[in-house]
């Protein structure tokens, strides 16, 4: 197995933690927030429900699903400190028994089939080397009639705001991250052109096609931020 990948997503992520809980809400010109939001509204669960929460990084979409649905939710992230600044939060928070976390990798997960009522996942495909399997992994633990989430950034489909968005990610953001420190550097000069290449291999027709062939159902997109964001969500078969 090729863990190239995981290897850049891991120093990526160590390099910019200790500051993950406030740039990305600056650089997003605060819609990051927003879109956790929209994301968590579209989770369904009662307070029984064990929910996955993959790519948890600082644990912000964890905190957000334990609050508003008062459930337990385990989050997942193959970042050493990512989940360090996770657990400073959730202590600071008095939420570490309703939120553990496991480190490991959303491509080969180490709980039982169908263990999870929902399982909610956040820009992960840009990562991985072959998504088709990992959302095959990541649907394996979902119990049947759950359901998957995820959030993705996307490329805007109208043509002005797509000029905009191109001049953003490649001329602004690269600029941005210098300025906040060497980690942010990286993620600004790679953040642009890796949503750009996603969208063009796994763009929101093929997804839905691919999560349907895997059995998810009633599969829904909507576009936040003139399309600078993605958010998918539908149910396992039973
Ligand atoms: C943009 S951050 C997620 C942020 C977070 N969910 C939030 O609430 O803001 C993406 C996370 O995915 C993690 N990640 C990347 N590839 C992964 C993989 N293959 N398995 C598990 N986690 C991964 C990174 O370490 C990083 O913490």
């Amino acid at each position: 197995m090729d863990y190239h990948r995981n290897q850049h997503a891991r120093q990526l992520f160590d390099g910019i933690a200790a500051q993950y809980d406030w740039v990305p809400g600056l650089f997003s010109f605060f819609q990051y927030q927003r879109w956790r939001r929209y994301l968590v509204s579209r989770l369904q669960a009662g307070p029984d429900a064990t929910i996955l929460d993959l790519c948890t990084g600082t644990a912000g979409v964890a905190m957000q699903t334990a609050r508003t649905y008062d459930c337990r939710v385990v989050g997942v992230d193959l970042s050493p400190k990512m989940l360090s600044q996770a657990r400073h939060n959730l202590s600071r928070d008095d939420m570490a028994g309703q939120v553990p976390l496991v480190m490991g990798r959303a491509e080969d997960l180490a709980f039982a089939g169908d263990s999870f009522d929902a399982v909610s996942v956040t820009f992960l495909l840009r990562y991985v080397d072959d998504p088709e399997s990992t959302m095959l992994e990541i649907i394996r633990v979902l119990k049947p009639g759950g359901r998957l989430l995820s959030l993705e950034f996307g490329v805007p489909p109208h043509p002005i705001a797509r000029v905009l968005w191109h001049v953003y990610t490649r001329g602004v953001l690269p600029i941005a991250g210098t300025l906040v420190s060497r980690g942010w550097r990286k993620v600004g000069a790679f953040l642009g052109p890796s949503i750009t290449q996603l969208d063009k291999s796994y763009n929101e027709d093929k997804l839905r096609e691919l999560w349907l062939r895997l059995g998810i159902q009633d599969v829904q997109i909507k576009r936040l931020s003139f399309g600078g964001a993605v958010v998918m969500w539908g149910t396992k078969g039973r």
